[in-house]
């Protein structure tokens, strides 16, 4: 642990530490392109000169270990001088694009020059072109803005283990592409975009479709699997449009899936239902019409782990209010967990909360609920059926669809148009994932806050009111509370939940302590 000075404060840094990580980690920002936490330091940019006691020249401070009495100085006018005339360099062939960049608002190079340089340039001659092309189904290069930091090349050698892109050419004329005849068309293509820390590689699903500084940004979670990546939700007048990676160390680090990014579709998909058949009070009490004719058990549900812990919870309290027997999980998996070389994993489970599920209504209601809810209505001892979908594009089973014929009540809580939406005696539509508050359970037992960056469309409603209308139907509770109202619920009744609320959980979630 050596000791060392920034800026005349002694601090104490873990051995190995660049002097740029020392200097960020301490609070001391120094302006840097080509470094980046989760990728190997290349020394390439030279943006983040730094003045070292042990040299007389500046140093690139992202490749100078710390060592023992080093005193760092990050600020002065020798060391503002070399970065202006290192942005002088990067700007020789940059056009200005600003106006119609989509990383106009979030660029590293129009921040960096707007802090160093006046707006002038000493370059008179033609500019050297480099080439504007599609680098895979979803990237697009604007070479000319390309500074050639390699962040994208190290992305795919080190995180994505795929190699797809490279810098060519020399001086000048470097700039990023694809070997010919392979695209850039990996899982985690897309995170060379966020990390590209000028707009030079653009997300063609993004492009020209919002100026970041009009539209809102909602720290969220995503929604795809059960690993849960901390997300940012770009939304502008009512609409998503973009979904990127979040830092959380603890579960996604930097990164996140193209899937995950690009999913979010759904939310305003032609399918979604908007007209309501009924009302969540007359949900409750037809289904207790049943039960009071047929007796306990004749009234089942079926809840997906695409639904948040609050409304799980208010879905198994309606089930016991209810006195149903069978209670039932869908879920949703596609392919193998799978591992990237830099350590990110896709879950196969397609589901963000198939841990609370099991948690709340046992291991044996995900695994065979479903199975049993089924076989229970084919051998006539359920009459009702309360279903709670949410997860998107679900291909319901089929044994469940010809099941439903024999039902004699059937109350659906969905986002989207279904069969068994189109049968349903009572239908509420239900709000996505973007247009409610909650928590999920992540795979690793993680609790995490998703929240509410667009209103729900037509009579939708998120579930956790529609339940708790129900349950007051039913006379199982008392009032209608928020989202985080029903989390302090859930803190009461499980182990683990205890010991925080959503304020601890905050942006970067909680971890249970059993
Ligand atoms: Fe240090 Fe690029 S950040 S040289």
């Amino acid at each position: 642990m050596p000791k060392i000075k920034i800026n005349g404060k002694e601090t104490e840094v873990a051995a190995g530490k660049s002097v740029l990580q020392a200097c960020l980690d301490n609070g001391v920002f120094v302006p840097h392109y080509c470094w980046h936490p989760g990728l190997s330091p290349a020394g390439n940019c030279r943006m983040c000169l730094v003045k070292v006691s042990n040299s007389r020249k500046l140093e690139v401070s992202c490749m100078y270990p710390c060592t023992e009495g080093l005193e760092v100085t990050t600020e002065g006018p020798e060391i503002a001088d070399a970065r202006k005339d290192v942005l002088e360099f990067l700007l020789i062939n940059h056009p200005l694009d600003c106006p119609i960049c989509d990383k106009a608002g979030e660029c590293d190079l129009q921040d960096f020059t707007y802090a160093y340089r006046q707006g002038t340039s000493r370059f008179v001659e033609p500019k050297n072109m480099r080439h504007t092309k599609d680098l895979g189904p979803n990237i697009r290069i604007w070479g000319n803005r390309c500074i050639a930091c390699s962040r994208c090349v190290r992305f795919c050698n080190e995180i994505s283990g795929t190699g797809e892109l490279a810098l060519v050419n020399r001086g000048d004329r470097s700039v990023v592409d694809v070997f010919p005849g392979v695209p850039i068309d990996n899982p985690l293509s897309l995170n060379v975009v966020d990390i590209c820390p000028v707009g030079a590689l653009i997300d063609k699903n993004f492009l020209y479709s919002a100026r970041v500084w009009f539209a809102q940004e909602t720290e969220t979670v995503c929604a795809s699997c059960s690993r849960g990546c901390s997300s940012l939700l770009t939304t502008l007048d009512g609409v998503i449009k973009r979904h990127i990676a979040r830092e959380n160390p603890d579960t996604n680090k930097y990164w996140m899936c193209d899937e995950g990014r690009l999913n979010v579709r759904y939310v305003s998909s032609d399918k979604r239902l908007k007209v309501a058949r009924g009302t969540a009070g007359e949900l409750g009490a037809a289904a207790q019409t049943i039960v009071r004719k047929h007796g306990s058990g004749s009234v089942a549900g079926l809840v997906s782990s695409y639904q948040t812990i609050e409304e799980i919870f208010l879905f198994k309290k309606l089930m016991m209010a209810l006195k149903a027997d069978s209670v039932g999980v869908l879920t949703q998996s596609r392919g193998e967990r799978r591992t990237f070389p830099g350590g990110f994993v896709i879950e196969a489970d397609k589901t963000p909360n198939r841990a609370f599920a099991e948690m709340a209504l046992g291991p044996e209601a995900v695994a065979q609920g479903a199975g049993r809810v089924v076989a229970d209505i084919l051998a006539g001892k359920v009459r009702g059926l309360m279903l709670l979908n949410g997860i998107p594009d679900f291909a319901f089973p089929t044994d469940l669809l010809t099941a439903a014929e024999k039902l004699d009540f059937l109350g659906v809580m969905d986002i989207a148009q279904s069969p068994l939406s189109d049968k349903a005696h009572v239908l509420l539509p239900g709000a996505a994932w973007a247009e409610k508050d909650g928590t999920f359970l992540n795979v690793d037992r993680r609790v995490q806050r998703i929240r509410r960056a667009l209103p729900p469309p037509g009579a939708a409603r998120p579930e956790v009111e529609l339940l708790q209308r129900a349950l007051i139907e039913l006379r199982a509770r008392e009032r209608l509370v928020s989202a985080e109202g029903v989390f302090r619920e859930v803190t009461k009744e499980f182990a683990g939940f205890s010991d925080f609320d959503y304020t601890d959980v905050g942006v970067k979630g909680v971890a249970l302590t059993s």
